[in-house]
């Protein structure tokens, strides 16, 4: 049974002076000075005033906010950059929300090793570019890269545009260091691709969204920078030949097959005629868009092996159409058709938003029976559809146009009342947090939940730590 902490109706007198006197009055803000952005995340909840927002420095400051939140019995909930979109990080009300915003820079790259040793909350893009500076590659990345934070990313077992070649963050980390719910650190950070002394403790942390204990430092794995980037964007004529296309990509790029984005005609419409600065380098009216993208080695063989591979596939009439990018700037504008989902808040007005897994065989069925579903039920409703299809991974954005508040529950319901029908489940990738915590049964048996709620007690026996996500 997972306790759920009664969170303190009022502000302990002692907690501010505590926390003030341990960690210093700049890493606790109360009152009038709590920020906006640290009252939500990027769901659909709504906002909620923590008690106080503290921003440690380093991990013997978590550890100390921890202890002395713990001391109050005050829940604490771990913030990143803020990006998630399941409400895992907002604030649970009478909680403090601990910021690692200032826990931030690259500590150690060691070369011979391949790995960096990387403070929490350093954010994803400033890691990518500290590797990119060290001559070599940090494959981790997805559209909220400039935001989101790597423990933020690490907690939630982000996945990203990348997942196909490199794997899901989980593959990229060999350590981690954590701060458990009474202020107990644990240092664990590994540098070597092979240890099985023992359990294999950094999994239990890495996707548990900040309930078991929270990230202070990580190792992560380097990857060698690629020579070339390669990519295309194509047209398809059905989701058949979007398998298919699958298919080819997996056989005739082999290991450098590096991202399979697909588009549904609705998500393309809306992107080529709705985003400003978006380039539409294809015509459209297909059935289907695939942004196909390989890394290679070397420009001179990798370069026209692509080009080669996908006049094949045009020649045998898998592809309807293509634009084969001529430079970097190509490279970057096809990708702005796919990472262009990050502006649907402004462009779309309100919606709810998903990242439903799927077999890929069963994609397009379920696409044309949850539209139908939603449209049956209500009426007027828009339904985007794109994802990570090579990683099964299916994003779906679905709103009423000029209703406040949105029939959200409506919404939900619909959708992963299919998913359960076709056998999938309810989060790829953002993890459950909040929002989807009511359909976490859907998709996972009595027994792994009771295992996850004894795992949650023995770290967590008072339910303190970001009380109320995921069980
Ligand atoms: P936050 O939102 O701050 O927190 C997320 C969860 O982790 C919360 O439960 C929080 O309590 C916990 N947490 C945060 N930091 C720590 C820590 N140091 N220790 C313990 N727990 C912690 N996600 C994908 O997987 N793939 C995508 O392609 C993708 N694209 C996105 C595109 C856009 C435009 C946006 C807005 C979001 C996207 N996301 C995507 C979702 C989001 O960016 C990821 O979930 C990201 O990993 C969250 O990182 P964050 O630092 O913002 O975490
Ligand atoms: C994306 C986010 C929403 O892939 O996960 O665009
Ligand atoms: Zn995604």
């Amino acid at each position: 049974m997972v306790q759920q902490a009664t969170a303190p109706d009022r502000l302990p007198d002692a907690l501010i002076p505590s926390l003030a006197a341990a960690l210093g009055a700049a890493s606790v803000l109360a009152g009038p000075d709590i920020p906006p952005r640290n009252e939500s995340d990027w769901s659909t909840l709504g906002p909620l005033r923590p008690l106080a927002v503290v921003r440690p420095v380093d991990t013997a400051g978590v550890a100390a906010a921890m202890r002395i939140c713990a001391e109050h019995g005050v829940p604490v909930v771990p913030q990143g950059g803020l990006t998630g979109l399941c409400g895992g990080a907002r604030p649970v009300a009478g909680s403090v929300a601990l910021s690692l915003e200032r826990m931030v820079g690259v500590e150690e790259v060691d070369t011979a090793s391949a790995t960096m040793t990387v403070r929490a909350g350093t954010p994803l893009q400033a890691v990518q570019q500290a590797a990119d500076e060290a001559g070599f590659f940090i494959p981790l990345d997805l559209g909220a890269r400039g935001s989101c934070a790597i423990g933020g990313n690490l907690s939630t077992n982000a996945g990203g545009n990348r997942v196909i070649r490199y794997g899901m963050a989980r593959e990229m980390v060999l350590g981690i260091e954590v701060v458990l719910p009474g202020g107990e650190v644990v240092t664990s950070l590994n540098k070597m691709l092979k240890n099985n002394a023992g359990y294999d403790l950094k999994h239990l942390f890495i996707g548990s969204e900040g309930t078991l204990g929270v990230i202070t430092r990580a190792v992560l794995r380097l990857f060698p920078k690629p020579g070339c980037t390669m990519a295309a964007l194509c047209g398809l004529s059905s989701y058949e030949h979007t398998v298919r296309l699958l298919n080819a990509a997996r056989r005739g790029l082999g290991p450098l097959l590096s991202a399979f984005e697909v588009m549904w005609p609705d998500y393309w419409d809306v992107v080529t005629q709705k985003v400003p600065g978006i380039r539409s380098p294809i015509s459209g009216g297909h059935a289907g868009y695939v942004l196909v993208e390989a890394q290679g080695i070397d420009e001179a063989v990798d370069g026209p092996r692509f080009q080669a591979w996908l006049e094949r596939q045009a020649e045998e009439g898998v592809i309807a159409d293509a634009a084969v990018a001529q430079s970097l700037s190509d490279i970057r504008a096809f990708w702005g058709v796919r990472d262009a989902a990050a502006e649907f808040k402004q462009v779309l007005g309100p919606h709810e938003s998903f990242d439903i897994g799927l077999p890929v065989a069963a994609m397009d069925d379920y696409v044309r029976a949850c539209r139908a579903a939603l449209e049956q039920r209500l009426p007027g409703i828009f339904a985007l559809f794109y994802g990570h299809i090579g990683d099964g991974n299916l994003h779906i954005v679905a709103g009423v146009p000029g209703v406040e508040p949105q029939p959200k529950q409506e919404i939900v319901e619909t959708v992963y009342a299919m998913v359960r029908e076709f056998g999938g489940t309810v989060s790829a990738e953002h993890g459950i947090g909040l929002t989807k915590k009511p359909f976490l049964p859907y998709v996972r048996s009595e027994a792994e939940l009771a295992l996850m709620r004894r795992l949650k007690d023995a770290l967590d026996p008072r339910g303190l730590l970001n009380p109320g996500k995921v069980l």
